[in-house]
């Protein structure tokens, strides 16, 4: 009999409801230690992890009073919400999947993991893997963006970064893949609001991630706060214990969200909590963040039949499986040492990643910034804004770390005079620094004009139903921008921001997200020429939140946008073309793609097809190009996205260097899920596209037929 066996045995009820019991160290550990009444949950058994409480110390007193001074000894789970770096600061998940790199995500999430393990830290929160489309949404900064494949890839990535090859490794973190499911599919963008949307989205779009975190082996799952179709996902017995349990054979933990179970009664599918906490345990949800649920209502839930102990037995296996997992049993006490981290090769890392996010979305020849340059004018909230480039979820990161634009110009531009004006502030209703800060920019021969967000405004219930640039930012821009100076725009925000007119009239407008610890370093590096910028949108840039949702992959319509014909699916006041598509990303070279070409242009189920194209650098510098293939099913039994991405690859080529890029495309690539949503390959042809970005104008195409077994096409 192994060791959960034995606990299984030996566990009172009380001892094992409080296996399933995870509370935040916010509301129970005050100080350095544990302190309230949490001590004595913890010594009575009543609880079976922490999160947001790190450091050896207050982590190993919290972990001593469970494992010396409880009946059995059990060790707790700390977790805490790291899902870009710990106290190094990496690119917000948006920022960082527009790299289209899953070395460096594996990469941020293995630095982050070990700077964790060493605090004591054993679980994450993240990878966040909600699919979003709909800037108004303020997660969307915390996710992979807006596509599936991409959202897939990353979660791969992640998963691999914080849990290592072993769970048992003391410098290994459990990854909680969140929040499943479908919760960036929110009406309105409106954060926890109810989601209605069809079997056929769910599984072509907000389920493939988290098919591929179970696939690559993640340790536990989050349930997301939102309802789909009527079922509150954290009750939602069809998503959850068919389809993710039953069907995807998920057997690691499920986690409700932050006192999901409790909130059942206010969705109206609980009359009261135990019964909620009756329908998330039979759902399939083993660990109760904070409501308390479960512990203090299954024994009445048990009582009345709602459910058995079976039903308990098997959540609390799960969970004691995952510390065995973790080596919590063998070593409660596990932390990485200190030595094991390398703080500087973090930063530079944090530098690598900051660099590669930010993406330029027009430049009309001002930049980079001439060397000869010695009048520069940096003005706006953004410019010496320190904590907030560190963006929402930014765990233990501190603001003193971080390098503002400003500094990072003055450091990167020495022979220059910059002078810098706040001129109005983020979200406030002050204008009076307008005046002066248009003074400071007739006297430079660049305005680098910095605006956008607080951290504070995206993330979590950070939505905005009108995402422009907040406060008198824009009255700011456009008095700058009416001195005539020459303006570099550099927008900092957690989402795609609607403002056309400042990307009409700015002599170049920079994406640069919110950039971590190293924002002001990768920034001036990109704007002064010394790093070429090769970020890629990861998620389509509106005009206007009118456009909204928006994004490359939709569905085709029997009558298509065509502004020359008034009866199809267009608008009378407003383009039906986004203002940046996914994908899209300039650098200071240009990357011509020709001479796209297959090795077969008929295939049938297991064979791959060699797709090929040659990319020359026309431009001076050398630059990283990501290369898009996307495919589009022409005839199905269903009505397919118009493209639907299903590679990418880099090409990085010196000034007029040409290489040819190969694509190895498995037959997998062209299968769609099928009436029942099983993945299905029908014959028939398909376009093969290979572009920039996800402008359908600009992709080379090619067309090949897939012939079934019985030849038939
Ligand atoms: C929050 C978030 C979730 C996070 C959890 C713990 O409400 O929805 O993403 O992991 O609570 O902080």
């Amino acid at each position: 009999m192994n060791k959960v066996e034995r606990l299984m045995q030996s566990m009172t009820l009380e001892e094992k409801l409080g296996q399933l019991n995870l509370v935040t160290a916010g509301r129970m550990i005050t100080g350095p230690t544990v302190g309230g009444d949490a001590t004595e949950d913890i010594r009575a058994g009543r609880v079976g992890g922490v999160f947001n409480l790190w450091g050896r110390e207050a982590v190993a007193n919290a972990q001593r009073l469970a494992v010396e001074e409880t009946r059995l000894g059990v060790p707790l789970l700390f977790g805490l919400d790291i899902l870009h770096g710990h106290r190094t600061i990496f690119p917000i998940p948006i920022a960082e999947a527009g790299i289209f790199d899953p070395l460096i995500w594996e990469r941020t999430a293995r630095a982050a993991a070990l700077e964790a393990a060493c605090e004591g830290i054993n679980m994450t929160f993240a990878p966040m893997l909600d699919i979003a489309r709909d800037p108004r949404w303020g997660r969307i900064a915390e996710g992979p963006g807006e596509d599936p494949f991409l959202g897939a890839k990353f979660a791969e990535a992640k998963i691999r970064g914080f849990q290592g090859g072993d769970l048992s490794q003391r410098t290994s973190i459990a990854a909680v893949a969140k929040h499943f499911c479908a919760y960036g599919a929110a009406p309105a963008g409106r954060d926890y609001a109810a989601v209605d949307i069809s079997d056929r989205s769910l599984h072509e779009t907000y389920l493939p991630p988290f098919v591929a975190a179970v696939a690559a082996g993640c340790a536990a799952i989050m349930t997301a706060f939102n309802s789909v179709n009527g079922a509150p996902m954290t009750s939602n017995r069809a998503l959850v214990r068919d389809f993710l349990r039953g069907k995807l054979g998920f057997d690691g933990v499920i986690i409700s969200d932050y006192t999901a179970i409790a909130e059942l009664i206010e969705h109206g599918v609980a009359g009261d909590l135990v019964e909620a906490a009756a329908l998330a345990l039979k759902a399939g949800v083993d660990m109760d963040m904070v409501s308390g649920a479960y512990l203090r209502c299954l024994p009445e839930a048990l009582s009345r039949g709602f459910v058995d102990l079976g039903d308990i037995d098997a959540a609390v296996d799960r969970v004691l499986r995952l510390k065995q997992r973790l080596g919590l049993f063998d070593d409660p006490y596990r932390f990485a040492s200190e030595t094991e981290q390398d703080k500087q090769a973090s930063r530079e890392l944090a530098l690598e990643t900051a660099r590669r996010a930010i993406t330029l979305l027009v430049n009309r020849g001002v930049l980079p910034l001439a060397n000869e340059l010695r009048h520069v004018a940096v003005i706006g909230p953004l410019a010496n804004a320190r904590a907030d480039m560190l963006g929402p979820w930014s765990a233990v990161g501190a603001a003193q770390n971080c390098v503002t634009i400003l500094e990072g110009l003055v450091a990167a531009l020495p022979r220059a005079d910059i002078r810098f004006h706040e001129g109005v502030s983020i979200a406030g209703d002050d204008a009076e620094g307008i005046a002066p800060a248009c003074a400071v920019a007739r006297e430079a021969e660049v305005v680098i004009l910095c605006l956008g967000e607080s951290a504070s405004m995206s993330g979590e219930a950070a939505c905005r139903a009108t995402p422009g640039l907040p406060g008198r930012q824009r009255e700011l821009a456009e008095a700058v921008l009416a001195t005539g100076a020459a303006v570099v725009a550099v927008i900092a925000s957690g989402r795609p921001l609607t403002a056309p007119w400042l990307v009409e009239r700015a002599r170049a407008t920079v994406a640069m997200w919110f950039l971590g610890d190293m924002a002001g370093r990768a920034i001036a590096d990109v704007l002064t020429g010394r790093i070429n910028p090769s970020g890629r949108l990861a998620v389509t840039w509106p005009h206007d939140v009118g456009q909204v949702p928006i994004f490359y992959a939709s569905r085709s319509t029997g009558r298509p946008p065509d502004a020359d014909d008034p009866f199809t699916s267009r608008y009378l006041d407003l383009p039906t073309a986004p203002l940046f598509s996914f994908g899209h990303g300039l650098s200071y070279s240009r990357v011509e793609l020709t001479n796209l070409r297959v090795d077969r242009n008929e295939f049938h189920a297991g064979e791959n097809i060699e797709v090929t194209a040659d990319a020359t650098n026309a431009g001076k510098m050398a630059t990283e190009e990501t290369i898009f293939l996307f495919i589009r099913d022409r005839v199905a039994i269903v009505a397919r996205p118009i493209m639907e991405l299903k590679a990418w690859a880099k090409a990085m080529l010196a000034p007029g260097e040409t290489k040819t890029v190969a694509f190895a495309l498995s037959s997998d690539s062209f299968s769609f899920p099928g009436e029942d949503f099983a993945p299905v390959i029908e014959p028939g042809e398909f376009d093969i596209l290979v572009g920039l970005n996800a402008e359908r104008a600009n992709l080379l195409s090619v067309r090949v037929l897939f012939r079934d077994s019985a030849g038939d096409a």
